[in-house]
């Protein structure tokens, strides 16, 4: 099985080529192929003729994306039909990372796969364009939704860091912390998501599905988990989004639950805490 890595020097790009063997991947970063591009996207995965495609490229600097709405639907819209139509050109399936963002976060228990998606943003609805051209172009896919990625590599595409490390480095120079207490969410550590879809890949269980650490909490409540663990006395106030206003509307509420993964038996994903404490050991913050 060969396996092509699309952002694989992105945060759960660099997760997923630590997952898959050597000999199974094929990393590309954009250097190697810009998937806005129709003719370079079907040379270049024509040329890989890999069973597997996994798109984590993406323009989702949410509140840029809605200032500038030409970028995020070139990436994650026509790029991810570029893909599409290269994967159908040799027989590859593709596996295709997507958001909670696609909800408007009205519902008060986990989003699941049969929940109708409502995005809120360009962002949300250039990611479920994205879903659809998809649906559309190809029957090998598995699309993959899911929430608050935080992983070793950082989120290139906003700015190098992830939300544990910044909260971190901002605990190092100010007395106290205010942190958003109304949106919530399910955390996931994108090592353990990367692990995941190496293991749905193998199945051919091709569709839908929501993939993120057990458990839900605020942006708040995750803040106060890293503390806690960490044994550091830091004053942490929540406060409304409000405070912060923003170009985007976010969902208030988008904790995913991982049915169809369930119903296939397959989930291994850990609770959210879990997580949280293995990133924080992985990284060296916290000692065993
Ligand atoms: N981060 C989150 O909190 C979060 C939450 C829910 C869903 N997601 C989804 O999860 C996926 C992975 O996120 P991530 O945090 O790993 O993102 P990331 O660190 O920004 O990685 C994205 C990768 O894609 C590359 N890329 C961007 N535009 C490209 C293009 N036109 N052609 C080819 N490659 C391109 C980037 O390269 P350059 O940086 O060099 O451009 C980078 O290597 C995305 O689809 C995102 O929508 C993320």
């Amino acid at each position: 099985m060969r396996i092509a890595i699309i952002g694989a020097d992105g945060q759960l790009g660099s997760d997923l080529c630590r997952v898959i063997p050597k000999e199974e991947q094929v990393p590309l970063t954009i250097n190697d192929v810009d998937i806005t591009s129709k003719e370079a996207t079907s040379a270049v995965i024509g040329k890989i003729a890999s069973s597997i495609v996994i798109n984590t490229a993406a323009c989702h600097n949410v509140d840029a994306c809605e200032d500038n709405a030409g970028p995020a639907f070139a990436v994650n819209t026509f790029g991810v039909r570029n893909l599409a139509l290269a994967c159908q050109g040799v027989g590859a399936a593709l596996v295709h990372i997507s958001t909670d963002y696609v909800f408007d976060g009205e519902k008060k228990s986990p989003y699941t796969e049969e929940d109708i998606p409502r995005p809120l943003s360009i962002y949300g609805i250039s990611k479920l364009a994205g879903e659809y051209c998809i649906r559309y172009i190809l029957g090998k896919y598995f699309i993959v939704r899911t929430t608050g990625l935080y992983g070793a590599a950082g989120c290139l595409g906003k700015g190098g860091g992830n939300f544990v490390e910044n909260i971190i480095k901002q605990a190092n120079t100010k007395t106290e912390l205010k942190v958003v207490n109304d949106e919530v969410l399910s955390p996931t550590y994108a090592f353990d998501l990367a692990k995941q879809i190496y293991q749905l890949v193998k199945t051919h269980y091709y569709g839908l599905y929501h993939i993120v650490n057990h458990g839900q909490c605020s942006w708040y409540e995750f803040t106060r988990k890293i503390f806690q663990l960490l044994e550091r006395d830091v004053k942490v106030q929540p406060i409304n989004s409000s405070a912060f206003p923003a170009k985007a509307r976010r969902p208030k509420y988008s904790a995913l639950g991982n049915a169809n993964l369930n119903k296939m038996k397959l989930d291994n994903m850990p609770a959210w805490e879990d997580a949280l404490k293995a990133y924080l050991i992985a990284k060296g913050h916290l000692k065993v």
